[in-house]
């Protein structure tokens, strides 16, 4: 199969970003890990990239600035996904429109529900029976485009903010690749 060119932005640990190069791995998995994006230069997941000797962008100078790196780096690898992966930046409107539909970002909710920060705390406040991850299309809305799969787990009573990052986790792990594979089909 040919594979399409995917980079992968982080900002933190990057579990997703080890997840999905060694889902890459497979030879029927539709895409390439050709480029990292990191805006912060002590992201834990730059180490799997070097492990991986996969080609890494790290911030250095203004964000605007940046994002035009980025830009130019994304032609230069041919790059035509985009999956942000904890990546704690806005993308800017300009950038968002040369990439129209080919940006993508998990969240550990059930979107609609519970867009933004602190998910977990919020969910347990809120006394939820189930949450869960989703994988959707990135637009100028905060965690707002076009829903590509969600994952769903029930909360048990004794869950607490760490475990339910844990179980989250272990969802998208799952819910990541499939939405790769899913959105490749209609391509
Ligand atoms: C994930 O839980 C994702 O849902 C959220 O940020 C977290 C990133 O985790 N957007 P990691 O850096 O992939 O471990």
């Amino acid at each position: 199969m040919v594979k399409k060119n995917a980079c992968i932005f982080i900002s933190g640990n990057g579990s997703n970003l080890r997840n999905l190069i060694q889902k890459s791995r497979e030879y029927n998995f539709p895409i390439n890990i050709k480029l990292i994006v990191s805006d912060n230069p002590n992201a834990k997941g730059i180490i799997y990239a070097k492990k991986n000797n996969i080609p890494i962008l790290i911030k250095n100078c203004s964000y605007k600035l940046f994002e035009y790196q980025i830009l130019v780096s994304l032609k230069k690898y041919n790059i035509s996904l985009i999956c942000l992966a904890g990546y704690m930046k806005i993308i800017s409107k300009d950038f968002l429109n040369l990439y129209k539909k080919k940006i993508i970002n998990i969240h550990p909710s059930l979107l609609p529900k519970f867009k933004g920060l602190n998910t977990y705390l919020r969910v347990l406040r809120e006394k939820e029976k189930k949450t869960g991850c989703t994988v959707h299309h990135v637009n100028k809305h905060l965690d707002g485009g076009k829903i590509i799969i969600k994952k769903t787990f029930f909360i048990a009573n004794e869950d607490n903010e760490k475990i339910l990052k844990e179980k989250t986790q272990k969802l998208e792990y799952l819910a990541y690749p499939e939405a790769i594979i899913r959105i490749f089909r209609k391509y």
